[in-house]
């Protein structure tokens, strides 16, 4: 399968039908995600691999990597609504290896090997993020994880400290839809960074 194929397929997935700006729920743009897991697979981190799509939301990173040939998926979301319409969007892509796990980031604790997540940035709680790259470095080997770029120096601090290592590190600029009551415009352009960690763990 080509990128643009990927990208296409996952341009006709559904995304929150009411996002929770608490939650800071947007879909992580069909082109920026399939850009991601065509990374980690060329670096073969999806196909055959068991993987844990953290904040799941309605599936976009779950999906692509269950296109990509991965052998197991854990796709941990907290909100009842997102994981109702990531039920369709598997049905429509027929990904039965997916399992959903309704639940904070914080009570889950399977090993992976590959952990893929858009964590919410903290724009409604300062370093919202954090539990999710804590966690996402306690339980995976390699990690791809988006984050605000503004806060990549005390990311670095952070990972570094968690004994992480950044192997890889992508800027992307994408424009978040006008979800949230303090946003003005329509759309709100945010400079992000992708980064790919090794953890040092041996699974
Ligand atoms: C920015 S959205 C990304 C959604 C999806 N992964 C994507 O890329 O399109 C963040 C997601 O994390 C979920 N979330 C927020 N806090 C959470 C927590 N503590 N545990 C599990 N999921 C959480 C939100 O409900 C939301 O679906």
């Amino acid at each position: 399968m080509k990128k643009k194929e990927l990208e296409i397929m996952l341009q006709s997935l559904s995304g929150f039908e009411k996002p929770k700006a608490w939650l800071e729920q947007y879909m992580t743009p069909p082109n920026v995600a399939a850009d991601i897991i065509f990374l980690a697979y060329h670096l073969r981190d999806i196909k055959n691999k068991e993987i844990a799509d953290l904040g799941a939301g309605t599936g976009i990173f779950s999906i692509g990597a269950c296109v990509l040939g991965a052998k197991k998926i854990k796709a941990v979301e907290i909100d009842e609504d997102a994981i109702n319409v990531m039920k369709r969007n598997l049905d429509t892509f027929q990904c039965e290896n997916v399992d959903i796990y309704q639940m904070s980031v914080n009570d889950f604790s399977c090993n992976v090997g590959t952990v893929l997540q858009n964590p919410p940035f903290g724009s409604q709680r300062k370093h919202a993020d954090l539990p999710f790259l804590e966690k996402a470095i306690r339980i995976g080997k390699v990690i791809y994880t988006l984050h605000n770029a503004v806060t990549i120096e005390f990311l670095e601090r952070k990972i570094g400290d968690l004994k992480g290592v950044i192997t890889h590190k992508i800027p992307y600029k994408f424009f978040i839809p006008r979800i949230y009551e303090f946003h003005r415009k329509e759309k709100v352009r945010r400079e992000l960074v992708l980064l790919r960690i090794e953890s040092g763990k041996i699974k």
